[in-house]
């Protein structure tokens, strides 16, 4: 005991204690209390001051934050960041940043190997062992139930900002993955609609919560399999952001099961990185995608939306007049396809919540997404490289987004473009499910979560 640092201060203390008057005593513990408070203030504020200088980097290495989830891809290996060395250096790079250049110096000339992917070759493997394995369990509902208009499939095509809701219910419903034998299923698929909930007057917005809470009641009753977990294995799908407040009455949906939603914010506390999942929100487009070459592309930015939001406000305040970065917050002259159509990159700028359906709409028409939605867990993060087919830019530098669009080498501008007609395969929903599209990108990160849990 005779050698740390608290016996010896006690020995000190006992001593003063035994030998001298009780006031140096007196003197002596608030002293060492002031003390030990600056050092605790002066550390304090080192951590922070770091923290303030970080924080504006993050945007640029947060789309690897996700990596965790792909325990076994070999995303912990360096990914050899193709060519936007010379667009980080505006001073937006992140940890990734020294690695690429250090990488675009090994290879001295640009790389494009994994196009899209951080490792097609692992993902590739872990998609045909997902394809195969994954067994979900649905639970079970009749036309007759009073509330199978929110818990069956729809019977129509879904449409509209929340479509992803409701196509991926309906895709998985009939798809290989279910199994009608629970003992075998990896995972359990709660099917209650948050959008469909939202529009049921019986439910409502304020009913939400108590429906999902005599739900999760319900089935933890009627069957073992929630409590064998208390809901770990079990997952919902969401698309409308009115979710976020949806399971405030069934903390344990929140905690443990794996939530599939939009507004994949990891400022938000009702979303859990890693253990919840980014759902794309994708407005289904009709017809085939377009394909207009990059070059007939003449503007070089666009957005069109409402101004319901401060970050939307920053953007209309430094581009609101400006002749190659159009923002409209009104109508529309052209149509919104001819824009997209017209424009090298579309800006996918941040409104109430951090997810809108612009990003998938950027890239069915080919238009480069130009991300500006601080703290979005983009979706398939964890699979796709989300710097080689988009540009990411943090809030704070929105004065500087022309200088960083047009920093942009055609040579660059064309590996983009041509990464956005590889990727946008991902962001797309269909009635019979097509390899790679929307829902089986899903499947695969719900498969991850589920070999995680198995680990
Ligand atoms: C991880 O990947 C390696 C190499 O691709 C493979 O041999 C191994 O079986 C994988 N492990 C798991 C748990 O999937
Ligand atoms: C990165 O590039 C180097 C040099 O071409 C190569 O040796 C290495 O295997 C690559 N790493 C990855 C993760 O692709
Ligand atoms: C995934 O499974 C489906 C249905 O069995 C099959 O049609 C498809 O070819 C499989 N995809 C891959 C890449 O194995
Ligand atoms: C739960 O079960 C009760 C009794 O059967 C029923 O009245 C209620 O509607 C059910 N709740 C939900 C959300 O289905
Ligand atoms: C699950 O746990 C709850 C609360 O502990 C309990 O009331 C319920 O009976 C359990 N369900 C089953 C099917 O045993
Ligand atoms: C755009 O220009 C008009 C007319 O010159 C001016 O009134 C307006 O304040 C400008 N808007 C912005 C956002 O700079």
């Amino acid at each position: 005991m005779a050698s740390t640092p608290l016996s010896i201060m006690l020995k000190i203390l006992t001593h003063r204690r035994d030998s001298n008057s009780p006031q140096s005593f007196f003197f002596f513990i608030p002293t060492a209390l002031a003390l030990v408070t600056s050092l605790l203030i002066l550390f304090y504020i080192s951590f922070i001051s770091k923290f303030f200088t970080h924080s504006h980097q993050t945007h640029l290495t947060f789309t690897r934050s996700s990596d965790f989830s792909s325990f076994n891809s070999t995303s912990h290996k360096p990914v050899n960041i193709s060519f936007l060395g010379s667009m980080q250096s505006f001073g937006t790079g992140g940890i990734g940043n020294v690695q690429s250049q250090r990488h675009m110096e090994l290879n001295g000339k640009y790389v494009n190997d994994n196009a899209v992917f951080h490792d097609r070759d692992t993902f590739m493997n872990d998609y045909k062992e997902m394809n195969k394995s994954l067994k979900i369990y649905v639970y079970p509902h009749q036309k007759a139930d009073p509330f199978s208009n929110v818990l069956l499939a729809v019977d129509f095509e879904p449409g509209g900002n929340y479509a992803s809701e409701s196509y991926f219910k309906k895709v998985l419903v009939t798809s290989h993955f279910t199994t009608k034998d629970p003992s075998s299923a990896d995972l359990f698929f709660l099917p209650f609609s948050i959008a469909r909930l939202r529009h049921d007057p019986r439910v409502g917005i304020d009913g939400i919560k108590d429906f999902i809470k005599s739900y999760i009641f319900n089935i933890s009753h009627k069957y073992p399999y929630w409590n064998y977990s208390n809901g770990a294995d079990h997952f919902y799908v969401a698309c409308h952001s009115i979710g976020r407040f949806a399971m405030e009455k069934a903390i344990d949906v929140k905690i443990n099961a794996i939530q599939v939603v939009c507004s994949s914010s990891y400022f938000v506390s009702a979303y859990i990185p890693h253990k919840d999942a980014s759902l794309p929100q994708i407005w289904p487009r009709l017809g085939s995608e377009p394909n207009l070459a990059p070059y007939k592309r003449k503007k070089l930015g666009f957005f069109a939306g409402t101004i319901n939001s401060p970050v939307r406000e920053k953007l209309l305040e430094w581009w609101g007049n400006d002749s190659d970065i159009f923002v409209h917050f009104g109508r529309l002259e052209r149509s919104y396809t001819e824009e997209l159509l017209d424009s090298k990159f579309c800006l996918h700028v941040k409104g109430y919540e951090v997810n809108t359906a612009r990003v998938a709409d950027a890239l069915f028409y080919g238009c480069v997404p130009v991300i500006i939605a601080n703290h979005y867990d983009l979706p398939f993060a964890d699979i796709l490289d989300w710097k080689h087919f988009s540009v990411i830019v943090a809030t704070l530098d929105i004065p500087l987004l022309k200088k960083i669009l047009q920093g942009i080498t055609q040579q660059e501008y064309l590996m983009l473009h041509s990464n956005v007609l590889k990727g946008r395969k991902h962001f797309q929903w269909h009635m019979s499910p097509v390899d790679f599209d929307a829902f089986y990108m899903v499947m695969y990160e719900l498969w991850l979560r589920s070999s995680l849990r198995l680990q």
